[in-house]
């Protein structure tokens, strides 16, 4: 028989967040601080409209961009948050989770050669989404030293002709570093010089914790040459709803819109409705959600710190990166004993790039009282480590 295979899928390799998993479930009274989702439950109005949607019969098809009144939420959403305007009639598509929108994206701007720009460690789709819309990966490394934040010497570095798009990954999932103002701006001047596009997945854009969110698109000249990318999952603990959005320029937006039309369709009619909710009563829920986040994020650097893990403090989404370097073991190594001895769940830094060596991943969207129980453990396998040199 031939192969059934595509050489190209083939060629990537399942993503190493998973790895841990079906082990800890297997495993009595172990701890994940595995996975990247909300520990809360969808706030309740939110999930009533799901249902309402159900009871009124909203069970079809939407127009292949998603309902107008949520694209016309976003618009005012994204004008009262992060300052840009776009028309929701033709720069808006509402998506399967942000998920689908970096991958139709990727498929509706990419032509074999060309180089997308992908700062790393960073979420573990925009590599495997660019090999498969035919582009070329070209990975620049983030730097402890620099909060992981992307420099305007690392992009300038990066840059060749085949440059088409840089994807900024900030918030950033798995470091937690944020891209403030000023560096937007030093990176802007560069993208506009160069004529390149980009895409920005802006999903953790509600848990910052110092200041709001800046938007590259809100940066003058940006916002024509740049795809914003957001959605439900993070914000309002609304994972399993799988919405999402990209808006951006009209031309890109209407081919991503094809692709959508012919791969997907829609995305699901009762999260539109519930999503629409979201954006229309959702602030309080999201603001109560990010202070807890932030109590949790100040509470896992300073026990990281009292056990002199070197840690820088993130300042978005919900992970802390502790560094590892001083155990001599890779990234692997630490995450697979300390579930073996301590059990404890966590991501290998390096599951979200090879740079991320010597790095761990540590979510804290959970309750505080398993991140103490955690960070007991850890403490305890970090001395006996230590012990043992
Ligand atoms: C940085 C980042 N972008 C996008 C996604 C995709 O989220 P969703 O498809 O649920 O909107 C995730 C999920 O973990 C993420 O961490």
């Amino acid at each position: 028989m031939r192969n059934p295979l595509s050489d190209k899928v083939v060629s990537i390799p399942p993503s190493g967040i998973r790895k841990f998993f079906d082990v800890v479930s297997e495993m009595p009274d172990a701890i994940s601080l595995g996975v990247g989702e909300p520990d809360f439950d969808t706030p309740w109005h939110i999930r009533e409209e799901g249902i309402y949607s159900l009871e009124r019969g909203r069970t079809f098809y939407t127009s292949n961009s998603g309902l107008k009144e949520l694209r016309e939420e976003i618009v005012h959403y994204l004008e009262r948050r992060v300052h840009v305007s776009y028309d929701p009639l033709k720069e808006v598509i509402i998506t399967v989770g942000g998920s689908e929108a970096i991958d139709i994206a990727c498929r509706a701007m990419l032509d074999p050669g060309d180089e997308v720009l992908i700062p790393q460690p960073s979420y573990v789709s925009y590599e495997p989404c660019v090999v498969l819309a035919g582009g070329t990966p070209v990975i620049i490394e983030l730097k402890a030293e620099n909060e992981f934040r992307l420099t305007k010497e690392e992009l300038l570095e990066a840059i060749t002709e085949k440059t088409k798009i840089l994807v900024m990954p900030f918030p950033n999932n798995p470091t937690g570093a944020i891209m403030e103002q000023k560096d937007l701006e030093e990176i802007s001047k560069i993208l506009i010089e160069k004529d390149i596009f980009v895409l920005s997945d802006e999903i953790y854009s509600e848990l910052s914790y110092r200041g709001d969110h800046v938007s590259i698109a809100s940066i003058p000249g940006m916002q024509e040459r740049t795809v914003l990318i957001n959605g439900f999952s993070k914000a309002y603990a609304m994972t399993g709803w799988r919405l999402g959005y990209a808006c951006g320029p009209a031309e890109i937006i209407k081919q991503m819109t094809k692709i959508h039309q012919f791969a997907i369709m829609c995305a699901p009619t009762n999260s539109q409705y519930a999503a629409v909710e979201a954006l229309r009563n959702g602030d309080e829920d999201v603001a109560v959600m990010r202070e807890a986040y932030d109590q949790r994020r100040r509470f896992m650097v300073h026990t990281l710190r009292e056990m002199g893990m070197e840690c820088f403090e993130p300042y978005g989404a919900f992970y802390v990166f502790p560094c590892i370097k001083e155990f001599g073991m890779t990234s692997d190594e630490f995450a697979t004993r300390f579930l073996e001895e301590e059990k404890v769940a966590v991501v290998p830094g390096t599951a979200f790039g090879d740079c991320g060596e010597g790095y761990l991943r540590l979510s804290y969207a959970y309750s505080l009282e398993d991140l103490k129980i955690a960070l007991e453990r850890l403490q305890h396998f970090v001395k006996r480590l230590r012990d043992k040199k």
